[in-house]
């Protein structure tokens, strides 16, 4: 179950924790994170193509790219048969910011985001149906586990300009990973 931790930005003892979702949508709502959950239109199967994923999500990707400015969006489907997986999560794992909002929508699996505002630590496990939209310039990190898997569409407004800013603070490596086993 999706759930949101808070911590100060100087412990890894935590200060708040929330598991309802309304509880999770509004603390979030407060700092400017969107926080959603998305219903399918119809039947997506583990081997869906992006094309059907997209067309079980329309309504509500339109909504969201009409609300944000998004431009396009993409499926990306990680797992742990694929090869590289380990470097790719070293990618995200140290804190960054984007010059635009990171939007993503999780299909299925989840992920661990992590978003370091106002001298907090907000994590916040998404889970399948969960949707999170960081706003450009904020803070934050990413963990797709040690175990990971996840299926996501991603919003973008120019999928060349989505470029990680890292902050070269290793804020990140004071508090927990996301570890699945
Ligand atoms: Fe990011």
């Amino acid at each position: 179950m999706s759930y949101l931790t808070i911590y100060p930005e100087t412990s890894a003892t935590p200060k708040n924790e929330y598991s309802d979702f309304s509880e999770i949508q509004k603390a979030l709502a407060q700092h400017g994170v969107v926080f959603e959950r998305w219903k399918a239109t119809e039947q997506v199967s583990a081997e869906a193509t992006p094309e059907e994923v997209t067309r079980a999500y329309q309504a509500d990707i339109d909504r969201f790219k009409a609300e944000r400015g998004f431009m396009t969006h993409d499926v990306v489907s990680i797992h742990p048969g694929v090869e590289n997986h380990p470097e790719m999560r070293q990618k995200f794992l140290q804190e960054h910011t984007h010059s635009e909002d990171e939007a993503r929508f999780f299909v299925d699996g989840s992920g661990m985001f992590y978003i370091h505002h106002v001298g907090k630590i907000f994590k916040i496990l998404c889970e399948k149906g969960d949707f999170l939209n960081v706003p450009a310039g904020t803070k934050h990190w990413f963990d797709m586990g040690n175990k990971p898997f996840f299926k996501a569409i991603r919003l973008f407004n120019n999928p060349e300009g989505w470029i990680a800013s890292f902050t070269g603070d290793s804020i990140a490596d004071r508090f927990p990973k996301y570890e699945q086993s």
